[in-house]
């Protein structure tokens, strides 16, 4: 199997973290991975904002989760996906970013995992612009990432009888 096959089937869900801080080089990839995904009629409607100072984390995570919790699993970097408003392939092109920097990451030894608690809480979804997040632009998902804390996940055991072919 070549490495990028092996890379797509081992990535897991990491959901805890080193305090370890991502160095710029691999930020700048995974970010590099992000926009160059996939996206409905080539409009690159998307934002990244890359959360990295503890105090502001810290306080969306309050926000998010409540006090004393934590939805972000206390990752040391957080990129907030936000899309324009009103864009149709909103969150077609979410999942695409969203899957390249997560493979992206895990190809260069970090670990990240999907947190959607944001998304669809319009409350907050399009209120962020003390986070980085523009106006106008709506968050659509959050990425958190850093180094995975403990022993690797188990492998997964995908659902049988989701593929067929029609030859
Ligand atoms: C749309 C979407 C939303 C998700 N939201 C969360 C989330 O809020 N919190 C979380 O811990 N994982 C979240 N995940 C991660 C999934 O739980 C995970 O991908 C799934 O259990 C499969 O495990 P794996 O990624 O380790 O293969 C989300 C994944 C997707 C694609």
């Amino acid at each position: 199997m070549n490495e990028v096959m092996k890379s797509i089937l081992s990535r897991r869900s990491i959901r805890s973290f080193q305090e370890k801080q991502v160095e710029n080089e691999k930020l700048d990839l995974v970010l590099q991975a992000a926009i160059n995904a996939p996206n409905g009629m080539h409009q690159e409607p998307w934002h990244f904002t890359v959360l990295q100072s503890p105090g502001l984390l810290r306080k969306l995570d309050t926000l998010v989760a409540g006090e004393g919790k934590s939805f972000f699993y206390h990752a040391p970097t957080l990129v907030i996906v936000s899309i324009e408003q009103g864009n149709r392939f909103a969150q077609a092109d979410t999942a695409c970013a969203m899957t390249n920097m997560m493979q992206a990451a895990h190809s260069l030894g970090l670990g990240s995992v999907w947190c959607n608690r944001i998304n669809g809480n319009s409350e907050l979804d399009t209120k962020l612009s003390e986070y980085g997040v523009p106006e106008g632009f709506q968050v659509t998902a959050t990425l958190a990432l850093g180094y995975a804390q403990g022993s690797e996940s188990e492998a997964r055991k995908p659902k049988e009888g989701t593929i067929s072919y029609v030859r």
